[in-house]
């Protein structure tokens, strides 16, 4: 199955081939932000995929459009609920800030935790 790593909190998730980077990052319990809810409605799902981007799908107009409208958008960048895990390996990907603190004004029962995962307390 493949894997996904998350370079910022130090988890990890097996998933299925399928599955979206957002689907993963709620299997992992990663601090992943979609306010939205995942319909390409927002850029809070944000992240910056440093390893395994050949195993995703390909960027879609939307996704690349609302992307445009991300914080600190890079070339690694990639919207959570719009990348699909297409083939079996090692995803490894950092959640962007913007997408951390949407996931904080959220979840504030979680907040001692995800914030203690990033060494923040
Ligand atoms: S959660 Fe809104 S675009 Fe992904």
């Amino acid at each position: 199955m493949p894997r996904v790593r998350y370079l910022r909190e130090g988890l990890a998730v097996e998933v299925p081939v399928g599955a979206t980077l957002l689907e993963a990052s709620r299997a992992a319990g990663a601090p992943h932000g979609s306010h939205c809810g995942g319909v390409c409605g927002c850029s809070t799902c944000h992240v910056y995929v440093r390893a395994g981007a050949a195993l995703l799908s390909a960027m879609e107009r939307d996704e690349d459009s609302l992307l445009g409208g991300a914080i600190d958008r890079e070339g690694s960048s990639r919207l959570g609920c719009q990348a699909i895990i297409e083939a079996d390996g090692e995803v490894a990907l950092e959640i962007s800030d913007e997408s951390f603190e949407t996931y904080l004004d959220e979840h504030e029962a979680d907040a001692e935790r995800v914030l203690a995962l990033r060494g923040l307390r």
